[in-house]
């Protein structure tokens, strides 16, 4: 059920509906405490949990094994992703910042992860094209600058195969989405990029997660 408000945006979830909610279906183990607790200096800007939670289940609802993640930041999402790959599955996750990169190799040997997840560090336009003869990839989650998504997006769709997962965090743009901003303009791009060749939705998740099929 829905009604006028909600429709309109408005949310019915308070901390402390979150906190219960994380708690029941998105509860974090000693790994995942870890990658979520940054160290000083590092951004605290991953997904939620629940979102964690739900990027791991749709990779597992599509039997993902190759999967590519542009912005790794410490590793959270990067661990709930390499957790849903099926056996023989990789991931390969692409970090401009050496320091995050260095921390969220740390993070993913911990969790037991090392041998099916390859952090690589560098700008995602210059990475992504190294990585086209791993493909074609079963899901690409992008979550890193926003002015680029354009540009990952049409990666993703080259790259993915037909009934491939494309997922990209931040959707509203922290509120800016029909701004004039450059990066606003590459987001409005990314959307109408996924819903042309894809079946898609925008998930409203706090800051908005779109979510596409391949046709
Ligand atoms: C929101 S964080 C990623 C959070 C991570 N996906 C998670 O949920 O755990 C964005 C990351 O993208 C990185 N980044 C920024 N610009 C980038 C670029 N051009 N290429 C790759 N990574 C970039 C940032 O350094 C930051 O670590």
């Amino acid at each position: 059920m829905a009604d006028d408000d909600s429709r309109a945006g408005a949310r019915y979830t308070t901390p402390q509906i979150l906190e219960y909610t994380n708690r029941v279906h998105a509860a974090h183990d000693a790994a995942l405490a870890q990658a979520f607790a940054v160290p000083e200096g590092i951004p605290r800007i991953q997904l939620g949990p629940s979102e964690g939670r739900l990027v791991h289940l749709l990779l597992r609802m599509i039997g993902a094994k190759h999967v590519v993640e542009v912005g790794t930041l410490v590793g959270y999402s990067a661990i709930h992703m390499a957790r849903a790959l099926a056996p023989g599955g990789h991931l390969w996750t692409i970090e401009y910042e050496p320091r995050h990169a260095e921390v969220a190799r740390a993070n993913l040997a911990a969790a037991g992860l090392a041998d099916r997840v390859t952090v690589l560090v560098g700008a995602g336009v210059d990475v992504l094209p190294t990585l086209v003869d791993k493909g074609p990839f079963d899901a690409v989650f992008i979550d890193a600058d926003k002015e680029s998504y354009a540009a990952y997006g049409r990666w993703a769709i080259a790259n993915l195969r037909r009934g491939g997962l494309v997922l990209g965090d931040n959707a509203y743009l922290f509120g800016e989405l029909l701004d004039d901003s450059k990066r606003a303009v590459s987001m409005r791009s990314f959307h109408e990029l996924v819903a042309a060749s894809c079946d898609s939705v925008c998930t409203q998740t706090p800051d908005g997660l779109v979510v596409g099929i391949v046709r």
